[in-house]
């Protein structure tokens, strides 16, 4: 998965979770039978702190549709964690699928939701950094 123009949405902190997102993407379709799990799992904990962030930014500027972006994020984290439990039950092939459906989510996902919140937040003025917990 490459990096591609219209993922830089121009708010540098969310890029750069962007980025280390597509790495967590590129490690797990990398990965082998033997350590397609351990990808999985560190692709989970990327979203855990990526969402955190997001919603946390949400929360702070008063994004309008929040309970939209903020549901959607926690299905994507709870649908990686299910398909985790069917790969740790002897699955591994569907840690490359899950890396291709990743791809696809993020393109739709950046275009509207984060492209939206970016927007947002450099209307009302708000300024996001990475918060402490995350980093
Ligand atoms: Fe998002």
């Amino acid at each position: 998965m490459d990096w591609k123009e219209h993922y830089t949405l121009d708010c540098t902190p969310m890029d750069d979770m962007h980025k280390e997102f597509i790495e967590r993407v590129n490690a797990l379709a990398l990965a082998d039978d033997a350590s397609v799990l351990t990808a999985m799992k560190d692709l989970l904990h990327h979203f855990e702190r990526h969402f955190a962030q997001e919603n946390h930014w949400m929360n702070e500027s008063d994004f309008p549709p929040l309970h939209c972006h903020v549901g959607e994020h926690e299905r994507v984290r709870a649908g990686l964690q299910s398909i985790i439990r069917v790969v740790e039950n002897g699955n591994p092939c569907l840690g490359k699928t899950i890396a291709r459906e990743m791809e696809s989510w993020f393109d739709h996902h950046a275009a509207t939701m984060d492209t939206a919140l970016a927007r947002h937040m450099r209307h009302v003025g708000y300024s996001p950094h990475h918060s402490g917990q995350n980093s």
